[in-house]
């Protein structure tokens, strides 16, 4: 039997989406108010699905302990309170988008959970624009 177990989690980052090739004009054209140069936050929501099967012994796909461990060590520590731009090592040359923040998660993620599981990201910028990204 395959089944999704889910996470939610939460965290605060400040970023900036800008390219350094481009004018401060030609930034706010593209990115908008993400590109104020002083920065700004956002409250990004996070929900990790892990899908697997069922281990028949125990009954659980995912011990949720484990899962609630990696998405503190490897986004809540990592990301929460933090300057994506200048203190989130990934994003040194990324572009700190949703799309971006959601891609490095997942990969963040897929370092640690086994690869019997398949992982999807889903992750909120604001509460109504999200992205979900499942490593295809
Ligand atoms: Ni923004």
């Amino acid at each position: 039997m395959r089944i999704k177990a889910c996470r939610k989690a939460h965290f605060n980052a400040a970023h900036r989406l800008y390219k350094k090739e481009w004018s401060d004009k030609k930034n706010e054209e593209v990115f908008g108010k993400c590109s104020n140069p002083k920065y700004h936050g956002h409250n990004y929501e996070l929900i990790v699905g892990v899908v697997g099967t069922v281990d028949p012994e125990t009954g659980f796909l995912i011990d949720l302990k484990i899962l609630k461990e990696y998405i503190k060590t490897e986004v809540e520590d990592y990301m929460d309170h933090k300057n994506l731009n200048e203190e989130v090592e990934e994003f040194r040359e990324l572009n700190p988008t949703v799309e971006n923040i959601a891609f490095v998660i997942w990969n963040r993620l897929r370092d640690k959970i086994p690869i019997r599981y398949d992982i999807e990201v889903t992750l909120y910028e604001t509460p109504r624009n999200f992205v979900i990204y499942k490593g295809e």
